[in-house]
């Protein structure tokens, strides 16, 4: 029977890179995002290369959304929590209500419920895979991301929680952190971008498929002692 994976955020950036990844390797992939041109895209693209996909709309804010979005991938065998959100202006004065809602709800409780939802299902059905993509801002003090930043660190410990409750039971929970990449969502810091990402030994930005390579392994049997862990993808800059 063909695996099939839901990648969330797969309409653009890291995310549709993953799905191509996932695709490539054999997947039913689930390309999830809310822009139906972009989803349909992505599908077009990946079924171009000769993989199978399809799309499938949800608000990851919504909880009603999001559950729905479980029901439709019910039995996934991989899940990849892509989907990322952070606010406009990010310094700690200027963060509204809104800003501080919408973060966790897409960055930390959207996973949650994806996971509560999916792992028993892929844990009755002898095992499955989860991958996180989480952000060095979760590890590193920078300012005007410090919400999102906290919000990945949650994802981060969820991660380790998650490892300890499902792995036992043949589901794999592990992440990667990536550095400064060059998505859309990145286009409107322009410059900034390179001046994160210089410094790094690699002293440049990832692309996508760069991020992509390394989900793609820890969703796969090959990664199979690899449990818990969080993987830094940031040019090195873990090590400085
Ligand atoms: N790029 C970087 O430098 C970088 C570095 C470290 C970590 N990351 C993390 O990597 C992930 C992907 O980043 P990216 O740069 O590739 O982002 P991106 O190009 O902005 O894409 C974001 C994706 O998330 C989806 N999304 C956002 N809010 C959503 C919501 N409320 N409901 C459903 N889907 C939603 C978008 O879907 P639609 O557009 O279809 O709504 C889109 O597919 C994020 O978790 C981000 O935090 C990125």
């Amino acid at each position: 029977m063909t695996s099939s994976a839901l990648v969330t955020g797969a309409t653009s950036g890291i995310g549709r890179a993953v799905a191509h990844a996932l695709g490539a390797a054999g997947h039913h992939v689930l390309v999830h995002g809310r822009d139906a041109a972009r989803g349909a895209d992505t599908v077009a693209a990946i079924r171009c290369a000769g993989g199978s996909a399809e799309f499938v709309a949800a608000d990851l804010a919504d909880p009603a959304s999001c559950r729905a979005l479980a029901a439709t991938a019910a039995d996934v065998d991989v899940l990849v929590n892509d989907a990322g959100t952070f606010p406009a202006d990010g310094l700690t004065p200027d963060v509204t209500d809104h800003d501080l809602a919408a973060v966790f709800a897409v960055n930390v409780a959207a996973p949650h419920r994806l996971v509560a939802a999916l792992a028993p299902r892929m844990a009755a059905r002898g095992g499955g895979a989860i991958v996180n993509v989480l952000s060095m801002a979760a590890a590193h003090g920078m300012p005007g991301i410090g919400l999102y930043g906290a919000s990945k660190a949650a994802l981060a410990q969820l991660t380790r929680a998650w490892a300890v409750e499902f792995e036992p039971a043949g589901v794999r929970v592990n992440a990667v952190s990536p550095g400064p990449t060059r998505t859309e969502g990145m286009e409107r810091f322009g410059p900034a971008l390179d001046a994160m990402a210089a410094k790094a030994p690699a002293g440049r930005p990832a692309t996508p498929a760069e991020i992509a390579a390394a989900v793609a392994f820890l969703a796969a049997p090959g990664s199979s002692f690899v449990q818990g862990a969080v993987l830094d993808v940031d040019g090195g800059r873990c090590a400085v």
